[in-house]
């Protein structure tokens, strides 16, 4: 992706919003406010995506509806409470690649993930080895931890992180795919972040999930940092299972509800373990309240409760948006928006960061909106001054900020101003 010299000045960010596609999404969204009288720099969207407008209507809608229908409406609500969760399925089939059939928004986004790994990771005599990345967000490691001693196993012995090479934080794809093969028989389950959290690298979906299975293992993604993000073909791809949350990139609200993905193949199969609840049970008899469970053939089969009607009211603001823009023309401004963003960076600082996730690519999708920037000297100085100056973003300890410009609501201008900030800190320090 190229950019000419005009582009550093404030017009030509001016003129290269002019030219996006998308640059009316923005009005959909409330923009926090700055103590200066703007609107704050906000590079958060991988942390809390902004609020849509309409998310206060559809939620307004039901606290009107509950009090005037009180149980009620179940049936009679203008979006009637029973099916509610239905309405979200269309839009995140659209958004993940997948049959309606295949996808449920329930639960939050480490239950869902505990849920799958429940039906997923089955270990079995010498194959109980689970792959997952190297940085693995806290709370995932803790999942796959848990669930390898559930099974009596001692973590230290089945959880394997990726290796990547001495001073990188990504791992190329034939180091990912040798190492799937090195475990061989011994690997139960491939379970990766998508993107990485910390450097923002997409591993290649088809060719990860060929080899594991090739190797006879199961292959989930945490899809936190990619649901939203990333083009996605899960059911084309043969993933077996996916989660992702919808607070981040959704933009559902915090603590919005997740999403789940099971292969249409798993759902279908009767024999699959899984933890049950009645709002997986068969929708025609559910009511009949009988003692014994009798799954859904579809990915409902795996939620358990009646699910949160105000956070589906707010997710449903946000899907609107998605649905109306599609997955190609976002990603085609994300893409061109966070190049424009990092050649700022490199241009203007030369040798005093370094930017950790992957180049972009044309022939492979390698990252999504976020980069990871690393700073080279006093990071912390930086920090401080782009909190003086109202700018949102957010820092791992010890020198990484990752920046998300969210092709939804973030301009070419925010960008600008944002590379303008950072310059005039880093300014007269020495590479
Ligand atoms: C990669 C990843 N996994 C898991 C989580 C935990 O999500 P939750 O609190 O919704 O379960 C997060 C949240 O930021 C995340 O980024």
């Amino acid at each position: 992706m190229s950019f000419q010299t005009h582009h550093h000045s404030l017009a030509g960010a001016q003129a290269l919003d002019q030219e996006c596609k998308i640059r009316s999404t923005r009005e959909d969204f409330s923009l926090p406010p700055s103590h200066n009288g703007k609107n704050q720099l906000y590079f958060a969207g991988h942390s809390l995506g902004l609020m849509p407008k309409k998310a206060r209507t559809y939620i307004e809608e039901e606290l009107q509806d509950w009090e005037r229908f009180g149980v009620e409406g179940h049936f009679h609500a203008r979006h009637p409470w029973l099916p509610y969760h239905e309405f979200l399925t269309p839009s995140f089939a659209k958004l993940v690649g997948a049959k309606e059939t295949e996808v449920v928004a329930m639960n939050t986004l480490t239950v869902n993930l505990h849920l799958a790994l429940v039906s997923f990771y089955q270990p079995n005599g010498k194959r109980r080895k689970i792959l997952i990345e190297n940085n693995t967000f806290p709370s995932d490691k803790y999942a796959v931890d848990s669930q390898a001693q559930f099974h009596g196993l001692d973590p230290a012995d089945v959880v394997v992180q990726l290796k990547p090479r001495a001073g990188q934080m990504t791992v190329s794809t034939e180091d990912i795919i040798a190492q799937i093969e090195e475990l061989g028989d011994e690997l139960a389950l491939v379970m990766l972040g998508n993107c990485n959290y910390l450097s923002g690298q997409c591993f290649p979906f088809a060719k990860i999930v060929e080899a594991g299975h090739r190797q006879g293992a199961k292959v989930g993604f945490n899809l936190a940092h990619g649901a939203g993000n990333l083009k996605l073909e899960l059911h084309d791809w043969n993933v077996d299972f996916a989660v992702w949350c919808s607070y981040k990139y959704l933009n559902s609200g915090p603590g919005g509800l997740a999403g789940s993905f099971f292969h249409e193949k798993h759902c279908l199969d009767k024999n699959l373990k899984r933890f049950a609840g009645w709002w997986g049970h068969n929708k025609q008899t559910r009511f009949q309240m009988g003692p014994h469970f009798d799954a859904l053939p579809t990915a409902e089969a795996w939620s358990l409760s009646n699910p949160p009607i105000f956070q589906l009211a707010s997710l449903r603001a946000s899907m609107e948006i998605f649905d109306r823009v599609g997955m190609t023309a976002l990603r085609e401004k994300g893409d061109r928006l966070t190049s424009y963003l990092e050649w700022r960076l490199l241009e203007k600082n030369p040798g005093l960061i370094e930017i950790v996730t992957p180049a972009w690519s044309a022939q492979s999708q390698n990252r999504g909106s976020m980069i990871c920037v690393k700073v080279k000297t006093k990071p912390q100085h930086l920090l401080e001054q782009l909190k003086e100056k109202d700018v949102i973003l957010d820092f791992r300890e010890p020198d990484i900020l990752r920046i998300t410009p969210a092709p939804l609501y973030n301009t070419y201008e925010d960008v600008f101003h944002l590379t303008e900030i950072i310059h005039e800190s880093l300014k007269g320090q020495k590479a």
